[in-house]
């Protein structure tokens, strides 16, 4: 049973499509906050929010059982990213639900804004008929400004060329042919576009280089008269150089969906003539609610469901079907990386992964995910999978190199993992035989062919006659049972170094161990312990 906690208010057939599916406990619980939050998202499998909730690193610092968040929106500011990823918690958005809705409303700014009719109405109210008070513009032949030409951003670039009015469009992100394409004269920069526009809407995301992106210096550089519209995210235009903009007239207008902080109920722009602002209602239409609610259900029905992700917005997407068809390169690969983390006996500072023959051609990111949480998963407390085991890994200063090769060798597969800690470098490589016979075939430079799987006893001995007898009567008298056993020599030669590797049914003792190792001609002994053959880890589908 995966349990699902709701976190903001949502569209009720996206919580009846959560709460139809027999395998899922729904629990809706808005309002959550700081610590409280934090307790209870390790409770679940799966959480659904939308703009309300703030998800610190705090609250995912304890991740517990949590594996998903999704946004029923586009934003996704609301949520630390960066803490998810680390806590192996992907993070899911609906992009295109609410794209229509807001373009319309960014629409329904720019013509309530050019008629007036927030200040008309209110003065209707108080019983005057001042027609001459509120004369408005045309938006026919007018030019429109807008930064951000994603989803939302071309929608109103539709729209408002339907208004007949002249679209200036600046994304770095669109090449410009596209741009053109969609009837966008494209600018090189935003200052480019700033003495052009008669009004100026904005389409991104809030980062770094788009907060304050219209502020004191750029508002200088403004169309006088021009009206700017925001309905993307609060702190893209500075507020306080707007309240001075729309003072000394340079500003013509002035209409808010979004702020700095929300929610905003106290702003000096709200008392200012030429300003219209609603509370960030974009996406607040009966459609785009249900769409992204919809949305949302089904992104984290198949996640929980099928291990597949999409829209994922702090890590590649990869569906079910993508992962059951590399299952036997992950399992191979993970074993190798659990191989590997019982062998040094200091930290490692490098891995390096070479893929060759067919898994070549395959997403070999995944591949070497599922390497990197085989190497960390077992000395870190947190859950390490696909989605966070390769920043772990570089997290705690471990380089990570991957070469491909589709030239085919001995295997029609091969995954050759090299791990150098201290002065020691193991290298390992691994294949699967059909799709769940996985296979170590070479160790530290000698060729065999032992199972990946369950306890391997493993030593270095001189090829000569007695060793597999000696070792199997130590073990007899240990009662402990070999399943299966390989031996591989470094080259054709006899009598030169060799590899033993024993499958056994139990873990030898230490005395065992130590009577092994203490055998004339053997060296180098070391038990590891590997998943059952038929044991997936939980990212694949187990647990
Ligand atoms: P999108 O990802 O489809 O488009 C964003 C575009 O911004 C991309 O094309 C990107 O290239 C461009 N961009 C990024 N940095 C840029 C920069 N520095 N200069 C110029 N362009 C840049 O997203 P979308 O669905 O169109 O949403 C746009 C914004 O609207 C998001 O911030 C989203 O959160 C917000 N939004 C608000 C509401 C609302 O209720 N008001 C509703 C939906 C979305
Ligand atoms: C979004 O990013 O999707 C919008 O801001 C709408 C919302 O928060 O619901």
């Amino acid at each position: 049973m995966h349990r699902i906690i709701i976190l903001d208010k949502l569209a009720p057939v996206g919580l009846q499509l959560l709460q139809d599916n027999p395998a899922f406990e729904v629990d809706v619980r808005t309002g959550l906050a700081g610590e409280e939050l934090g307790k209870a998202l390790a409770d679940y499998d799966g959480a659904v929010c939308r703009s309300g909730v703030t998800i610190t690193p705090e609250c995912l610092v304890n991740a517990g059982r949590l594996k998903a968040i999704v946004r029923a929106g586009v934003g996704t500011d609301n949520i630390d990213l960066a803490a998810a990823t680390r806590a192996g918690v992907v993070v899911m958005n609906t992009p295109s639900g609410n794209t229509v809705s807001t373009a319309e409303h960014t629409i329904a700014l720019i013509l309530a804004l050019s008629r007036n009719v927030g200040p008309a109405f209110a003065s209707l109210k108080e019983g005057r008929w001042d027609r001459g008070k509120f004369q408005g513009s045309q938006l026919a032949g007018k030019t429109l400004g807008i930064v951000g030409l994603g989803r939302i951003g071309q929608a109103v670039a539709r729209r408002a060329q339907a208004l007949e009015m002249r679209i200036l469009g600046y994304d770095p992100f669109l090449a410009e042919d596209r741009a053109r394409e969609l009837g966008i004269e494209p600018a090189e920069t935003v200052a480019e576009m700033l003495p052009r526009a008669d009004y100026l809407t904005v389409h991104t995301p809030l980062t770094d280089e788009t907060r304050d992106l219209i502020s004191v210096e750029q508002i200088e550089q403004l169309k006088p008269g021009v009206r700017l519209i925001n309905c993307a995210r609060g702190g893209i235009y500075d507020e306080a150089a707007l309240v001075d903009g729309l003072k000394s007239g340079r500003i013509g207008g002035v209409a808010l969906d979004v702020f700095a902080q929300e929610p905003c109920t106290d702003s000096p722009l709200f008392q200012m003539p030429g300003v219209l602002a609603t509370p960030h209602l974009g996406a607040s239409t009966e459609e785009a609610q249900a769409e992204v609610a919809k949305e949302a259900a089904e992104l984290l029905t198949e996640f929980l469901t099928t291990g597949g992700i999409r829209c994922a917005v702090n890590v590649p997407a990869f569906d079910a079907e993508r992962l059951t068809g590399i299952a036997g390169f992950l399992n191979v690969s993970h074993r190798l990386g659990r191989l590997m983390a019982q062998w040094p006996r200091t930290a490692p500072s490098r891995c390096r992964l070479r893929y060759r023959g067919d898994v070549s051609g395959k997403d070999t990111k995944l591949v070497t995910a599922a390497f990197a949480a085989g190497l960390l998963e077992q000395a870190l407390e947190q859950d390490v999978n696909l989605i966070n085991a390769e920043l772990l890994l570089r997290e705690r200063g471990i380089e990570l190199a991957t070469e491909l090769s589709d030239e085919p060798g001995t295997f029609r597969s091969l995954i050759m993992a090299e791990v150098t800690a201290g002065d020691e470098t193991l290298r390992a490589a691994g294949t699967t035989f059909g799709n769940d016979m996985y296979r170590l075939v070479q160790l530290n430079g000698f060729r065999l062919e032992a199972y990946l799987d369950g306890c391997l006893l493993m030593f270095q001995h001189r090829d000569v006659p007695g060793i597999i007898g000696a070792v199997g009567k130590i073990l007899g008298e240990e009662n402990v049972n070999i399943a299966q056993m390989a031996v591989g020599r470094a080259s054709a030669a006899r009598g030169g170094d060799a590899i033993g590797v024993l499958n056994l049914d139990d873990p030898p003792s230490r005395d065992a161990v130590e009577r092994i190792g203490a055998l004339d001609a053997l060296r180098d002994v070391r038990v590891v312990t590997l998943p059952a053959w038929d044991e997936l880890p939980s990212w694949l589908g187990a647990g």
